[in-house]
């Protein structure tokens, strides 16, 4: 008899911890939900150069974020890695297309060299970022901030090529304003590095 009581509350106690834990399973759920991810994305992207660039090209990443500073400097990279990789795709398009002046031709293949490199250097930095852990944290981040300001650098180079007044304006605009965008990407993806790399330090 004793036991039939027993189990019955037995049962009747799991009855209770079940509601209980997905009460607080779904108002858990409720605080990882995009909202909180978004509003974390956006406080983040607040303290880069770039804050609406920065928002715009992250938030729709932010289920796989959550709300990590992790995973938001690795989307930022995964980001401007994908974007300088097209751009450089659209480089070498242009600078096969006839009509282009010498010096044009020129720039634009020393620009696809600058991006390539700018390509190298962010790949090793995802790899790095994904690695990142424990005792070698202070050293990997440090490789992942040079590597990134060299992508900076090269990026910037680039552009620079496109400065001549013996250019097709339209030609130069079109260049500067894919090679800008990269830039700020590259930059706010920076930010983001060093304030993740704050947080550790
Ligand atoms: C970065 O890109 C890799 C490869 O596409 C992907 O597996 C990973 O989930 C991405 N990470 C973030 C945080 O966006």
């Amino acid at each position: 008899m004793e036991g039939t009581f027993c189990s019955h509350s037995f049962k009747f106690l799991l009855i209770l911890l079940a509601i209980n834990s997905y009460i607080n399973f779904s108002s858990a759920g409720r605080q990882i939900a995009p909202q909180s991810s978004a509003e974390f994305i956006r406080t983040s992207c607040s303290s880069t150069t770039y804050p609406k660039l920065c928002f715009e090209t992250l938030s729709t990443h932010a289920s796989l974020i959550q709300t990590s500073p992790q995973l938001l400097a690795h989307a930022a990279l995964n980001v401007t890695l994908s974007t300088t990789e097209s751009t450089s795709a659209m480089m070498v398009t242009l600078s096969k297309s006839h009509g282009l002046k010498p010096r044009e031709a020129e720039a634009m293949q020393d620009c696809v060299e600058e991006l390539s490199d700018s390509i190298d250097e962010l790949r090793k930095s995802i790899s790095e970022m994904g690695q990142v852990k424990g005792s070698n944290f202070g050293l990997m981040i440090n490789d992942v901030q040079t590597w990134v300001s060299a992508a900076l650098t090269d990026e910037s180079t680039c552009s620079d090529g496109f400065q001549g007044n013996n250019m097709n304006g339209n030609v130069k605009t079109a260049v500067r304003t894919k090679i800008l965008r990269i830039a700020h990407l590259t930059s706010n993806a920076l930010a983001l590095i060093n304030n993740y790399a704050s947080l550790h330090g």
